[in-house]
């Protein structure tokens, strides 16, 4: 049976009942709206832990005011059916007013990883997602939390803030779910209309296309510029970036014997899609 706490004492209670018996304990935080991406996340925790805690919480200070957090999809419901036919055993699902308690200050900063490329779009986007990330990891507790490569960026803040404030949590990343004609699965795909959805694959291609020639041992440089031109002529406007970084600093790839990863972040109308591929 899957129990549901919207409070930090009761998530504790439950962690402490389970660590009692000895069980490994799986986190996988989500901003809810769930998909298959998100399903891929709690399996692997079922498959690698005694028990399954998935968080769900749009996180307000993780969007921007000029941003979508009003008409960020919500599905509570639905979202509680989807976790428990997964078979996860618990949901925490706070109300803003427990996550950032009345005189919440503290935020978390992550340095130059959450300033780069996503980090200088969406200024202040990973201190939120560090901040909240933080708490939850200290919430919970886990012994391994999940987080898709699909956000990519996102996976290396969370994995360099667990080192650098000594949380004692594995992060876990999981490969991204795609649907069969490449595009990732994503919350906000909801958003695309029928004739932007049928361009968005266009984004994997060509980021395929970009690291297997990076692979090749095409020049970096020559390949962000043909794959931005190739968004742009697909109908992606703006492009944010295409990047070929280094895949653990994210930084510029400059050692070829280094593993390395392509990522981009453009428009589709209103809508913002991230992606990203190894090279
Ligand atoms: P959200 O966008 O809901 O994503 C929750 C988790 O699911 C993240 O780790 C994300 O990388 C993963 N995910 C999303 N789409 C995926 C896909 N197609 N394949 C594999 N994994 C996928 O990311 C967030 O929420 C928030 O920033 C959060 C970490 C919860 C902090 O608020």
């Amino acid at each position: 049976m899957l129990g549901i706490v919207r409070d930090v004492a009761g998530l504790r209670a439950r962690v402490r009942d389970w660590r009692q018996d000895g069980a490994a304990v799986g986190l996988v935080p989500t901003m809810g709206a769930l998909h298959e991406g998100h399903l891929a996340l709690v399996r692997r925790s079922l498959a690698t832990t005694e028990r399954t805690c998935v968080t769900l919480f749009v996180n307000p200070r993780q969007f921007s005011p000029t941003e979508d957090f009003a008409r960020y999809p919500r599905a509570e419901a639905r979202d509680l059916a989807l976790i428990e036919d997964a078979g996860a055993h618990l949901v925490f699902a706070p109300e803003a007013a427990e996550m950032y308690r009345e005189g919440h200050q503290t935020e978390v900063s992550v340095g130059r990883i959450g300033e780069i490329l996503e980090g200088e779009f969406r200024p202040g986007f990973f201190a939120g997602v560090a901040t909240v990330v933080t708490k939850l990891l200290l919430q919970a507790q886990p012994d391994i939390a999940f987080f898709g490569e699909k956000d990519y960026q996102q996976l290396l803040v969370v994995r360099r803030l667990a080192r650098d404030l000594d949380i004692p949590v594995e992060i876990a990343g999981v490969p991204t779910v795609r649907a069969p004609d490449g595009l990732a699965l994503a919350s906000r795909n909801a958003y695309l209309s029928d004739s932007e959805r049928a361009i968005a694959p266009a984004l994997y291609r060509v980021l395929v296309a970009a690291a297997t020639n990076v692979a090749a041992g095409k020049k970096a440089k020559a390949e962000e510029a043909r794959a931005t031109a190739e968004l742009k002529a697909a109908g992606f406007a703006p492009v944010d970036y295409v990047a070929v970084r280094d895949a653990e600093s994210l930084e510029e790839a400059r050692d070829p014997h280094r593993a390395h990863r392509v990522l981009a972040a453009a428009w589709l109308g209103q809508t913002r899609l991230i992606d990203n591929v190894a090279a």
